[in-house]
């Protein structure tokens, strides 16, 4: 396998990511830094990228999981101050990784995979997939928000407005809202444009798979084939 499909298999990188970080010096095999992204490796190689030894996944080994992600808990791979997601999958292959990020205190529908293409074909910026996400926030959220939203808001430190977004308000404080990007801490950038704050948040869906209601914070459970080919 060429080393750039096995950083996409990975971490998730699209192949041109996977080849800027190979070319940048970051990744070693064997105890080498290798610089072409075409190099050959395998199983029996010893490949590190940042200083993270990688297991060499192999196209057959694909696996796709949906898990309700708990508060409290990282989407990164090393943090020394918070549990990681990954290690409620302990148990299953190697290889996997969480196909974007939730915030540490964000609960809910997260997918975790090692197969990358399929992960960027989620999160990559031109798909646009819809991401709805339940929000409880510290002050009453006004109707003109829907409208507020629908023509997108500018965030601080931003040069282009958001995506039309589509709010639902259920009660004054407890709202529905649904994206179609994922940029940094969007959600609560959203509310904080207005003034408001969310002082609870959990994402119970992407595209048209729904996060099951019995599922509890910190279960998973496997994808489907109908739902894996969603994306
Ligand atoms: N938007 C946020 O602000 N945080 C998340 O975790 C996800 C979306």
């Amino acid at each position: 396998m060429r080393l750039d499909k096995c950083l996409t298999l990975n971490y998730g990188l699209s192949r041109k990511e996977a080849g800027t970080v190979i070319r940048k010096g970051r990744v070693s095999v064997n105890g080498s830094v290798v610089k072409d992204a075409a190099a050959k490796v395998s199983a029996e190689d010893s490949i590190v990228c940042d200083g993270d030894g990688l297991e060499v996944v192999t196209e057959e080994r694909k696996r796709y999981f949906l898990i309700n992600k708990p508060k409290g808990c990282v989407c990164s791979n090393d943090d020394p101050q918070n549990p990681i997601v990954l290690t409620l999958l302990e148990g299953e292959a190697g290889g996997l990784f969480c196909v974007g990020r939730l915030d540490l205190d964000t609960e809910g529908l997260l997918f975790i995979t090692d197969d990358g293409g399929w992960a960027h074909r989620i999160t990559s910026p031109k798909k646009s997939h819809s991401k709805t996400y339940e929000v409880w926030l510290a002050e009453d959220c006004p109707e003109e928000n829907i409208r507020l939203f629908a023509e997108g808001v500018m965030l601080r430190g931003e040069k282009y407005a958001t995506r039309p977004a589509v709010l639902e308000i259920m009660e004054p404080r407890h709202v529905l809202l649904t994206i179609t990007e994922g940029r940094y801490h969007q959600v609560k950038r959203m509310f904080a444009s207005t003034g408001n704050k969310v002082v609870g948040l959990k994402r119970i869906a992407i595209g048209d798979i729904r996060l099951d209601e019995d599922l509890q914070p910190g279960e998973y459970r496997e994808l489907t084939a109908e739902e894996i080919a969603m994306f």
